[in-house]
């Protein structure tokens, strides 16, 4: 299968874009590489998809409709895995503008490329975020998701709806795909775990919200990308699936997990709760047990062992600790 894979220099798309070349289908990355964290880790990414002959980048921008037609008539795509997006949930309280641009305008762009040249299968990364403060817990796909507490949440949200439109009209098979704090090795620099890992390692201070009584469904990277195989691998005309663990765990025993691994400390002050932030999000993955069959393997404990051990073995790192 021939499938472009955006966001493929970014955390989750990399891991996936590599799962695919490994099992021998045609992948094209697309990514800007923006500097919303260190563009080197990226280039880093993009460096170890190269060594595969199946795998090819592409550096564009979403942003640009008739580049991104461009690509699409001249690639021909079988399916597409659609994860690039400007992704901080904090961030985008300061730049609601390009999050609507990005998440939301990017995102019609491809859909538009994807229904005009026959594009077979879209899948679309979406967050738990739309969920917001609804009451129904655990979050379950049938909640109206009508109470986006920021920009990206509400971007992301407007996608899915739109999503549902280009089915509607257009037969675009589109499925929604909403994932849950995912961490693991090469992990975005400004999510919790990497966070709590520079802390103790090299004393930085970190923000703890709410005394860190607040539940998150962290759920491992491996697992998430084989949820999105899957769906990749089935058009189901259009739906919407949670990929979480379905276990949540509260903020402050996941930065006690990685305390002790590392047996030193987080440099934490604490801060109360973001008007953006939610106290808890906590997955039912019954609907991507049955239609994807989704199975989650890495408990969180394990998870946090394996991120742990990648972090400490990259070279800054391990500078640090020999000293
Ligand atoms: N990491 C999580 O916990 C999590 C949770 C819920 C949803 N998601 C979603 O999963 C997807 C991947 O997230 P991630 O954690 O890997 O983030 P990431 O920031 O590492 O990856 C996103 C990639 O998209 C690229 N990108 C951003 N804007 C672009 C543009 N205009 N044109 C082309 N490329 C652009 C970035 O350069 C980046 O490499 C995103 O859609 C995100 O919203 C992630």
């Amino acid at each position: 299968m021939k499938i472009l894979v955006t966001g493929a220099a970014g955390f989750i798309g990399s891991h996936l874009a590599e799962k695919l070349a490994q099992r021998g289908d045609d992948i094209v990355g697309l990514d800007n590489f923006n500097d919303y964290y260190d563009p080197a880790k990226k280039r880093a990414n993009a460096q170890r998809l190269a060594q595969y002959p199946n795998f090819r980048m592409i550096e564009a921008d979403i942003r640009q409709r008739q580049r991104m037609f461009d690509i699409f008539e001249a690639e021909k795509f079988d399916a597409v895995a659609h994860l690039a997006a400007m992704a901080g949930v904090r961030n985008a309280v300061r730049f609601p503008e390009l999050y609507v641009e990005v998440d939301l305008n990017g995102t019609q762009h491809l859909m538009d490329a994807a229904r005009t040249f026959n594009v077979g299968n879209f899948v679309f990364a979406s967050t738990s975020s739309v969920y917001g403060q609804t009451k129904q817990i655990p979050f379950v796909e049938s909640d109206p998701c009508d109470r986006p507490l920021q920009p990206y949440a509400a971007a992301k949200r407007a996608a899915e709806l739109l999503g549902y439109t280009y089915h509607y009209l257009y037969g675009l098979n589109f499925t929604v795909l909403r994932f849950f704090t995912v961490y693991g090795p090469n992990g975005r620099p400004d999510m919790m775990a990497y966070l709590v890992a520079e802390s103790v390692t090299k004393g930085i201070q970190i923000p703890l919200y709410e005394g860190g009584n607040m539940y998150r469904d962290w759920t491992f990277v491996d697992d998430i990308v084989n949820g999105i195989v899957a769906a990749i691998d089935k058009p189901l005309g259009f739906e919407i699936i949670n990929l979480g663990r379905g276990e949540p765990t509260l903020l402050k025993e996941f930065v006690g997990m990685i305390e002790a691994l590392a047996g030193r400390k987080a440099n934490v002050v604490h801060k109360p709760k973001l008007p953006a932030d939610f106290i808890r999000n906590h997955a039912d993955i019954s609907k991507a047990r049955r239609l994807l069959g989704y199975d989650p393997q890495i408990s969180v404990a394990e998870g946090v062992k394996i991120f742990w051990e990648w972090y400490i073995s990259q070279d800054e790192i391990r500078a640090i600790l020999e000293k």
